[in-house]
This record gives C-alpha cells, sequence and structure tokens, in this order.
C-alpha cells in the first residue's frame, strides 16, 4: 500500500494497487475473449470515459435506479444516521459519491468530526470526490482507498476502524452471482464488530418493461456504455476493435433474475489485440456477455444476508418499491 501526499490534511490517501491494474486487464480479457460464451468482467467499465457515460446513464429517464436510491437516501438520511449511529462511514464502489452525500450532510449535521472511507477502482474520481468533499464539508476527516475490492472486502481492515458503518450502494453487489454475492457478504459480515452495520443499496425485481429499457435505453446513452470496454481494450492494450461493429444487446433472464448485457458481433470478423499476443475470432451474432446485473426480491435480500450471517434490522424503500436500502448487523 502506498500512502500519497494530499492537499489537506483531513485527507488522505491509500493507493493499494498501483502496478498490478494493466496486468489484470490483460489476463481477465484473454481469459474472457478464449472463453467459448466470451465474456468480459463489468468492472473494466469504469475507465474514465465509462465512469463519465455512467454518469450519463443515471440522468437517462429510462435508468430509474440512481433516482429510485436518491430518493430513499435524500428522504430517510436522518433516520439511517440516527440508526447507524456517529460510525465511520466506509463505502464500497463509492464513485462520485452523489448519493452519499445525504448521508454525509446528515453526520455533517451533528456538528461532530467524522471519518468517511471511500473505496473505489477508478482512481482519478476517487481523488476529486475526496478532494472536494473535505473542502465542502468542515467535520469530515477522509481516508480513501484505490483498490479493487470486489474480490477481497478485507482490504478495509486496512482502516483499521474500531467501529464502522460499511456501504454498498449503487446495486453494485448485483454484478455478483448470488453465489458470489452470499460470498463477499460472508466476507464482509467477518470483519465487522458486535456495533458495527452494513448498508446495502440493491434493486429489486419488477416487470421486464420497466427492466429491460433501463439497461436499453432510447437514446444510445448504455450502448456507448457497453461499447467503451471495446475503446478501452483498444487503448489499454492495443486492440483493433471497431466499436461499431458491435451491437448493444440488453434482456431480461427471467430465469436468473438477471439483466444481461452483450455485445453483438454484426459480421465475422478477426480483431488483433497486441498486448495478449493473439487475434480473437468472431462469428456473426456471436456475443460478448459483458455485464450481468442480478435482482432480487425484499426476502431474497433477507435471505442473502441471512446466508451470510448477517441478520437484516431496518429496510427503506422508495415511494414505487423499485428498489430497497437495507441495514444488516452480523451476529
Ligand atoms: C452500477 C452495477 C448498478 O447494473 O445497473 C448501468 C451498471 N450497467 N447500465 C447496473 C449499469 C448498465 C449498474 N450498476
Amino acid at each position: 500500500m502506498e500512502t500519497e501526499a494530499t492537499p489537506n490534511k483531513r485527507f488522505q490517501f491509500h493507493d493499494m494497487d498501483v502496478a498490478v491494474h494493466r496486468n489484470t486487464f490483460a489476463r481477465d480479457v484473454a481469459i474472457g475473449l478464449t472463453a467459448p460464451q466470451k465474456w468480459l468482467p463489468p468492472k473494466y467499465f469504469y475507465d474514465q470515459r465509462g465512469s463519465q457515460i455512467y454518469e450519463q446513464i443515471c440522468a437517462l429517464p429510462e435508468y430509474y435506479l440512481y433516482r429510485a436510491e436518491l430518493e430513499i437516501l435524500s428522504t430517510y438520511a436522518a433516520e439511517i444516521h440516527a440508526e447507524i449511529g456517529h460510525l465511520a462511514l466506509v463505502e464500497f464502489g463509492s464513485g462520485y459519491a452523489r448519493k452519499t452525500r445525504y448521508l454525509l450532510a446528515a453526520y455533517e449535521w451533528a456538528g461532530q468530526p467524522f471519518r468517511y472511507c471511500p473505496v473505489d477502482i477508478s482512481r482519478e474520481i476517487l481523488w476529486d470526490t475526496a478532494n472536494r468533499l473535505v473542502q465542502e464539508y468542515t467535520h469530515i476527516e477522509i481516508s480513501a482507498m484505490h483498490t479493487d475490492f470486489a474480490g477481497e472486502p478485507e482490504v478495509i481492515q486496512a482502516f483499521q476502524l474500531e467501529k464502522k458503518a460499511v456501504a454498498f450502494f449503487g446495486s453494485s453487489l448485483g454484478n455478483f452471482t448470488p453465489e458470489e454475492s452470499v460470498e463477499f457478504l460472508r466476507r464482509t459480515a467477518a470483519i465487522l464488530g458486535p456495533e458495527d452495520v452494513f448498508l446495502l443499496g440493491i434493486d429489486l425485481k419488477k416487470s421486464p418493461a420497466i427492466l429491460v429499457p433501463a439497461y436499453d435505453d432510447a437514446q444510445g446513452v448504455t450502448a456507448a456504455f457497453n461499447q467503451n470496454v471495446l475503446h478501452r481494450i483498444n487503448y489499454e492494450l492495443g486492440g483493433q476493435f471497431d466499436p461499431q461493429t458491435f451491437e448493444h444487446v440488453a434482456l431480461y433472464n427471467a430465469e436468473r433474475g438477471r439483466i444481461e448485457m452483450h455485445l453483438r458481433s454484426r459480421l465475422p470478423q478477426h480483431v488483433p489485440i497486441a498486448k495478449i499476443e493473439q487475434a480473437i475470432s468472431f462469428r456473426k451474432d456471436e456475443t460478448i456477455h459483458t455485464e450481468s446485473s442480478y435482482k432480487y426480491t425484499a426476502n431474497e435480500v433477507r435471505d442473502l444476508g441471512h446466508r451470510a450471517n448477517l441478520v437484516l434490522r431496518r429496510t427503506w424503500f422508495d415511494a414505487r418499491r423499485y428498489f430497497l436500502v437495507a441495514l444488516f448487523q452480523s451476529h
């Protein structure tokens, strides 16, 4: 871990993966694109451009997820803050922390110093967001961590917090399979003390007529988001993709309870990728599965927690019951 100089003494920045990233990307691309069903891990959407496109997605009329969770956090911030107390707040996948701000404001209004520990895979966004927050909130103390936490929630132990609230908003847990989710939650639960809490923001099951357009918007912003991963392979790994030759596909797999995003090759083609020293062949209509976004019922969320040794303590919904923020405690 590297701890870097920052412009404010209430702002610490830890970089957990300084050089490993590029090799991991090449390895994951080589593994994914040589599998029988080609696939890519969704975390690679979030380079700087991808993160900006995701921000645009959140403003789309079809993408209700962002606004539903925002509604919950803005309506119930004081209640949530009262429920979790003044615990240090650790957030997995903090991004621009736009929804979290409501919770941070509740901490700020309490008039006491508080610690916010955002963890994110996008280095620049994490840095800028933390830097901005430390200027806006006088009582905040920030310890930011740049890392890919998905395979290792234990990274947050590096913050050495005595007591903490751990938040995972944005329905990002939905990118894991249910089995991976239980594993991630169980490992998170294992590092929670008796007074610590876990806050989960997760999208709920609903009609495909609402779900599918959220991932296949009329303006094609989600299509650009999906294709951006091919641009990224071009820039970072010397790929020769023409992203326009891959059509954006979003579908609801009801059996598995998940939205799937794919990139479908419009024609047969071979695409050289210099850094993995091979060319990838595509049949016409062959797809790369780029994302799964699992949807749950409130009962299924309780059950996921239960299988991970987490006890559901409270739930908050938006008015339409599209989205859920759940508060858990460890056993
Ligand atoms: C960030 C995982 C919650 O699954 O809705 C948005 C990402 N993908 N549009 C989601 C996403 C396509 C998003 N999560």
